[in-house]
């Protein structure tokens, strides 16, 4: 089954169409997506379906084998390494393994991407990068290194480095990956504060539907190849698309279980 109704705003993505095959396995089989702007979109599916996948084309590291991708209107399934990279200027991401440099200080890792795309003197760079900790609820932590963090504090930064350069959007790809239900509560909480306050689109890929579902504006399914419906949350929970009813029905086992773990943890 398709969507079962069409989003209307102004997009900052779109996804139309899109097909990839891996050897003999259609992975994406005419995925359309449209993602608004400054809202927040969820991706969710099984694991295998195929939400990475999506990902990869938004980001242009993979091209598609039918459809178009177009950021800020703009189809950049046949743009150049050169287009992509300028395209790209405006991406934060966050991947699963946040993937700080071990061997750099906490200072340096967020400072990295305002080292390398801008020219700002290192004073205007200690300067942000302060003010990027601050709103991460990372004070005293500038002089560590990643080792010396928690889990969801390294998540933290790697938020921070994500924020760096000011995005216009802001990819996660299964953000609380190895934290707890507290630690991924709070990391929730970070990306609704730093939306709210810099008017952020995101795109986040997530297994953690339960606190995902009410940060965000639009559900997706990715299921079978294709977006069983990009719904708002509401919608989303009382469709009658039988692959979102039965994901509906797994995971709202997993709300309430969820929910008396946090009550548990505190
Ligand atoms: N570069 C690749 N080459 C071959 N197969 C791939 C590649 N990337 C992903 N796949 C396959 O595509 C499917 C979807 O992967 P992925 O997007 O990572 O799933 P998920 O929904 O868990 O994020 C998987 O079966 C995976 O093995
Ligand atoms: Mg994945």
């Amino acid at each position: 089954m398709r969507q079962e109704k069409k989003i209307d705003c102004p997009a900052v993505i779109e996804l139309i169409g899109v097909e990839k095959v891996f050897g003999r396995q259609r992975v994406l089989d005419g995925v359309d997506l449209r993602v608004c702007e400054g809202t927040t979109t969820v991706i969710v599916g099984a694991s295998g379906e195929g939400k990475s996948v999506i990902l990869k084309h938004m980001l242009g590291l993979m091209r598609p084998d039918a459809g178009r991708v177009e950021i800020f209107g703009r189809d950049i399934t046949q743009a150049s390494a050169r287009e992509l990279k300028a395209v790209r200027r405006d991406f934060g991401v966050l991947f699963q393994n946040v993937a700080l440099f071990d061997s750099m200080t906490i200072f340096d890792n967020v400072a990295l991407p305002l080292r390398e795309r801008t020219k700002e003197r290192p004073q205007q760079i200690a300067v942000r990068v302060e003010e990027l900790l601050q709103m991460m609820d990372l004070p005293g932590a500038a002089t560590k290194y990643p080792a010396q963090l928690s889990g969801g504090m390294q998540k933290r930064v790697g938020l921070a480095r994500a924020l760096a350069l000011d995005p216009k959007i802001v990819f996660f790809d299964e953000p609380t990956t190895g934290l707890d239900v507290l630690k991924s509560n709070e990391i929730y909480r970070l990306f609704h504060h730093t939306q709210a306050k810099l008017g952020y689109t995101a795109v986040i890929v997530s297994h953690d539907v339960p606190k995902i579902f009410k940060l965000s504006d639009h559900v997706a399914l990715l299921a079978e190849g294709v977006i069983q419906g990009q719904l708002t949350p509401e919608e989303f929970q009382r469709s009658e698309n039988p692959l979102i009813r039965d994901f509906v029905e797994t995971t709202m086992g997993l709300i309430y279980s969820s929910e008396r773990e946090e009550a548990a943890l505190q």
